[in-house]
């Protein structure tokens, strides 16, 4: 019972050998995103829709929802008494927690404008060693990361470096039991998520893999077909468990793209790379890229081997930067 499906996420973790800070720090997290689940499923008749006229440190709205799961997080890692700073998407600067082994990056709500219209969001998270000034090493030094799908159902899908995991929360006994052990990508897919109305913006070697993607070539699996939702976290979740890729290229308006590396980017790599995945910036693999910032931005190509490796090529293509 205690390591295949059915079995509770503390327990699975215990059978499993993960030293018991990681896993306090794990289950801190877990109990945050079963209340921001709660709230999620009644944003609409809490009036948790909209936004607070605030911008955040990104120059971007902030969300109701933004603000609320921000606090819960916050509130579960300084009790859990693991985590010694905190990097959110949400706070500006790092904040200190008073201690413990572990630094925590996060992203409380991604895709949050998805909150307006009852479309599915996500919380994303990395988990490092303690790292005095809140920067961390190469993403590939991640003791753990995840993130949670507030979808028709809410799926967390975790690693702590032994390969990657699915948990589903059972919403009567407010538990994640292990749904998929051991999740391994397909090498390829049929599927791409991009916003291509940045289309004008793409750079030429961006226009060419997406025209090779879409081309009429029924012998390659051509065309591929696009879903894209607005919400990275719902549409790498279709992606990590049945193949495919995800792209946020830099472009003309934004060079590094939108995502950031600290709490979108890098977690979910480590996530793919532990599914026998791929993730890169088109340049670099995403955990091989030493972060200068806190809130620093990367372009995005992550899921199966195959399509991450036909975007490298043709990034590759438009030279050295
Ligand atoms: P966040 O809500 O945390 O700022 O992240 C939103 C991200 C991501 O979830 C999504 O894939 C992407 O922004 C969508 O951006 P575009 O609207 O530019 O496509
Ligand atoms: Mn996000
Ligand atoms: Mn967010």
């Amino acid at each position: 019972m205690g390591s295949g499906p059915g079995a509770e996420l503390g327990e699975f973790m215990r059978g499993d050998g993960v030293e018991p800070s990681l896993i306090e720090l794990l289950l801190s997290v877990a109990a945050a995103a079963d209340r921001i689940e709660a709230l999620v499923r009644r944003a609409t008749l809490a009036h948790l829709v909209g936004v607070t006229g605030a911008t955040n440190v990104q120059g971007e709205a902030v969300h109701k929802l933004d603000e609320a799961a921000n606090r819960i997080l916050v509130d579960a890692v300084r009790a859990s008494g693991r985590v010694a700073i905190l990097v959110s998407e949400e706070m500006a600067e790092p904040l200190p927690l008073g201690g413990g082994p572990f630094a925590l990056y996060i992203d409380p709500v991604d895709g949050s404008s998805n909150a307006d219209v009852n479309g599915s969001l996500g919380s994303i998270f990395s988990i490092h060693a303690a790292v005095p000034a809140g920067l961390p090493p190469a993403g590939r030094a991640q003791r753990g990361s995840g993130y949670v799908m507030y979808g028709p159902g809410t799926s967390l899908m975790v690693t702590w470096g032994r390969g990657l995991h699915e948990f589903a929360l059972d919403p009567d006994a407010r538990r994640f039991v292990l749904a998929r052990p051991d999740l391994r990508l397909p090498p390829s897919g049929r599927t791409y998520a991009v916003n291509s109305g940045r289309r004008a913006y793409w750079t030429a070697g961006v226009r060419a893999f997406v025209d090779d993607l879409t081309a009429d070539d029924g012998k390659r699996g051509r065309p591929y077909s696009l879903r894209y939702s607005g919400s990275l976290t719902a549409d790498l979740h279709r992606i990590l468990l049945e193949g495919g890729v995800y792209c946020y290229p830099g472009d003309a308006k934004a060079a590094d793209g939108k995502l950031r590396l600290l709490y979108e980017a890098s977690p979910l790599a480590f996530l793919a790379e532990q599914g026998g995945g791929r993730a890169s910036s088109g340049r670099a693999p995403i955990l091989d890229i030493i972060p200068r910032t806190i809130h620093q931005r990367v372009p995005l190509y992550i899921g199966s081997v195959a399509e991450v490796e036909l975007a490298e090529a043709y990034v590759r293509q438009e030279g050295a930067r």
